[in-house]
């Protein structure tokens, strides 16, 4: 499957008009291709991983998922599609706390027919994630880290053709993380699907050969947007302190 996405806008309304949060956002990958997206907070990759994943809907611009529209199709078949060839693993992990880690693994096969080889491969995946001693605790019984983990084995129980991954390591140890950027990695190429991975941690981002960053609405090559960064940054940072004045030591005499 490719992924096309050409000249893509989301404007969020708001209680003070239109939020712009993706402007002109332009990208083809081809299958076997794998992409990291970083960028300051706020700056719309998760909106952006959302629309990629036909969980939310552009604004306006196009994405093609192998050559068509999917915003085109019915809710059923777009369900139905998403359940098959897309696979999430959300920024805030989406378990249901009333199943088992297994069985939350295994909820995306329940809707297609039994392979029978589902629960074998989920056990797998669970195995290389460092959970097969956890299969029978509920999410609410998990650590956070212990729980995304559950989330990127769900994501790859049906080898999906896009593979999308909000933060994956974002609670995980510097080792935990390595070995889940090592599976996303090592899955992907197996099943030569397409990988976007989201990530503020500079080192899952090495683990790619393709790096973009998202900025000002559109999605750029690493590095782009390196001269006057320092410049913005320290804006950023201003603006985000305290006024001087509540830093200042109170004045002599003060109350
Ligand atoms: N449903 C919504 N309605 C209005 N504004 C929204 C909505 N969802 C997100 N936003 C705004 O859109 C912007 C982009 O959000 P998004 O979640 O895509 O950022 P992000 O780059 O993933 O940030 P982070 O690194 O913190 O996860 C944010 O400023 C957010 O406040
Ligand atoms: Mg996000």
């Amino acid at each position: 499957m490719s992924l096309q996405v050409d000249h893509l806008c989301k404007h969020y309304p708001t209680r003070s008009g239109a939020l712009s949060v993706l402007r002109d956002v332009n990208l083809t990958l081809g299958p076997g291709e794998a992409l990291v997206v970083m960028g300051p907070s706020g700056s719309g990759k998760s909106t952006l991983l959302h629309i990629l994943g036909t969980l939310d809907t552009p604004t306006s611009g196009n994405v093609r998922l192998g050559g068509k529209d999917p915003f085109t199709l019915p809710e059923r078949e777009l369900a139905d599609f998403r359940n098959r060839h897309v696979g999430f693993v959300f920024q805030d992990h989406h378990l249901l706390p009333q199943c088992s880690v297994l069985e939350n693994v295994l909820i995306p096969t329940l809707a297609g027919s039994r392979d029978g080889q589902a629960e074998s491969w989920a056990r797998e995946l669970l195995q290389r994630v460092g959970l097969s001693d956890r299969l029978d605790h509920r999410p609410a019984e998990l650590s956070g880290g212990e729980r995304q983990r559950v989330a990127i084995a769900r994501a790859l129980i049906r080898r999906p053709l896009l593979l999308l991954a909000d933060e994956p390591t974002g609670n995980l140890d510097r080792r935990t993380a390595q070995g889940i950027g090592e599976l996303l990695l090592a899955v992907y190429r197996q099943t030569n699907s397409i990988l976007v991975v989201v990530t503020h941690s500079a080192e899952l981002a090495r683990q790619f050969p393709r790096r973009m960053e998202m900025a000002d609405g559109t999605l750029q090559p690493e590095g782009a947007r390196d001269e006057g960064r320092e410049t913005r940054d320290e804006e950023r940072i201003t603006s985000l302190a305290p006024p001087p004045s509540s830093l200042a030591p109170p004045e002599k005499g003060a109350p």
